[in-house]
């Protein structure tokens, strides 16, 4: 039999490359092997994602890439699903007509019987029906290369509302998995030689609330108990159901890393109600106090969205104030855009494009100080690092770092990127393998990651938390 190839293309979360992976492993049970090659594919689909207008643009400029491609060949397949699939569902038809199928974020079980019935009838077919369970397909653990760290989703949906929001539009309602569903799936990843698994879900801290299942922070403490796997992460929390049970799992659970990311969205109390995210700034600090005084070396960080409607100078100094409180480890700051359905589409005090811009970049200067600053205060400290892999060869922005073939890369417990040289025949004798967590002195911070070299070669050590030591 011929061998059928699948291209795919993911925008987006961490939630779409998790589906991602599940799209591949569906369609290798019907005879589609994953390419890297466009050219190759006879079936091109693009996960898309639509948090934010840019993302959007993103999908269908890719999209108009490949009316080349479906010139060419004929009996091409291309596929949109994700995100802006289930917002726009048909009206993807009619924007670009050469697509073949569309499928919403509830339909990727129901994917491979899908293309089966395209292959059959080639006719274009939208699949964008929201589904009250989650199918049990797993992503396919042999696509994962190299398979240290990957994610598993335990929830998907959001009742929240945030009023600049979409997801709740787009994936629906909250949905829990049953904890055994997710123990299984994190088991057999640990016995194919994962380390570090994150949970993922829009709202982690309302797991298993609706259906009756255990809390998240019992969750956690099973996860934590699973042989195998030496570190867990998850995102993302909403601070208005950050309870102290889990804050209190930084401290108890010793696989936990030292990092949460807690969106906060905005410092000023007008805009969080306006935004409707249910806390206060007041609320916030307090929660960040609970968990630095839980975790001391916790790194946090978080969302900021700048020029929200109604945002005035005096609310854009509360966020900035905000950020000088708490000094985050990192941000992820955004430029509010109008989403479809979000209600904030509908809000007036628009803040103009040119504000919006200045504010942003006002506040990644700011943000620039503290992410420097964290990564210095770690010079001359010791940290326990998860090894990923040989390190990418251009890896330095700074060009008085040396590159090097020996050079690895890893991460923190709290997150952070550490490079480093490791010589299996002349200084450390033992090879190194993807997975081992080892002892690293940090010599050296980067904007956005830190250099730093081997202790006690040989010396390797599974379960160290994210604790450092002074040198
Ligand atoms: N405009 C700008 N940023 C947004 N986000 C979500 N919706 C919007 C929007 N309409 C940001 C939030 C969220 C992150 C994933 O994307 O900060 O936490
Ligand atoms: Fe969107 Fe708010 Fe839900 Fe997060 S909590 S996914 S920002 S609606």
């Amino acid at each position: 039999m011929k061998h059928k190839y699948l291209y795919i293309n993911t925008i987006g979360c961490q939630m779409n490359v998790y589906d991602t992976r599940r799209i591949i492993a569906g369609l290798q049970a019907i005879g589609y092997h994953h390419t890297p090659d466009m050219e190759q594919a006879d079936l091109i689909i693009v996960n898309t994602c639509s948090i934010r207008e840019k993302a959007e643009q993103k999908a269908f400029s890719f999209l108009g890439r490949l009316a080349s491609f479906k010139k060419k060949k004929p009996g091409l397949i291309v596929g949109v699903g994700g995100c802006v699939a289930q917002q726009e569902g048909k009206a993807i038809l009619k924007r670009v007509p050469f697509v073949d199928i569309v499928f919403g974020t509830h339909a990727v079980g129901r994917l491979p019987a899908r293309i089966s019935e395209m292959e059959k009838h080639h006719q274009q077919i939208v699949d964008i029906e929201f589904a009250d369970t989650i199918e049990p397909i797993r992503p396919s653990i042999t696509d994962m290369n190299p398979p240290v760290s990957g994610f598993v989703t335990i929830m998907r949906g959001c009742d929240n509302f945030c009023t600049y929001c979409i997801v709740p539009y787009v994936r629906g309602r909250e949905i829990s998995r049953k904890p055994e569903e997710i123990l299984n799936e994190i088991k057999a990843y640990a016995d194919s030689g994962m380390r570090e698994i994150t949970l993922l879900g829009q709202n982690v801290n309302s797991y298993g609330k609706k259906e009756g299942l255990c809390s998240f922070s019992e969750l956690l403490e099973k996860v934590n108990r699973i042989d195998g796997i030496s570190r867990i992460r998850f995102t993302t929390s909403h601070p208005k159901d950050l309870s102290d049970e889990l804050i209190q799992c930084f401290a108890a659970l010793d696989k936990l890393c030292s990092h949460i990311h807690l969106p906060v969205q905005s410092g000023s109390n007008t805009i969080l109600k306006k935004m409707n995210r249910r806390y206060t700034r007041e609320r916030y600090l307090e929660k960040i106090e609970k968990l630095r005084a839980a975790c001391p070396d916790i790194a946090i960080t978080s969302d900021m969205i700048v020029g929200f409607p109604g945002e005035t100078d005096s609310d854009f100094e509360d966020t900035l104030d905000l950020m000088k409180t708490v000094a985050f480890d990192g941000l992820f700051a955004f430029s509010y855009s109008d989403r479809p359905h979000a209600p904030a589409v509908h809000f007036t005090e628009k803040v103009s494009e040119t504000d919006k811009k200045a504010r942003l970049q006002k506040l990644l200067d700011l943000q620039e100080t503290y992410t420097r600053a964290g990564n210095t205060s770690l010079v001359g400290k010791i940290e326990s690092v998860l090894v990923e892999g040989p390190g990418k060869k251009q890896p330095a922005t700074d060009s008085s770092v040396d590159v090097d073939e020996n050079q690895w890369t890893g991460r923190t417990s709290t997150n952070r990127i550490v490079n480093f040289i490791w010589k299996e025949n002349t200084l450390h004798g033992t090879p190194l393998t993807p997975g081992e967590i080892i002892l690293i002195k940090i010599n050296r911070a980067l904007s956005h990651s830190l250099w730093g070299e081997p202790v006690h070669p040989g010396i390797s050590s599974q379960n160290i938390k994210g604790e450092h030591y002074a040198a």
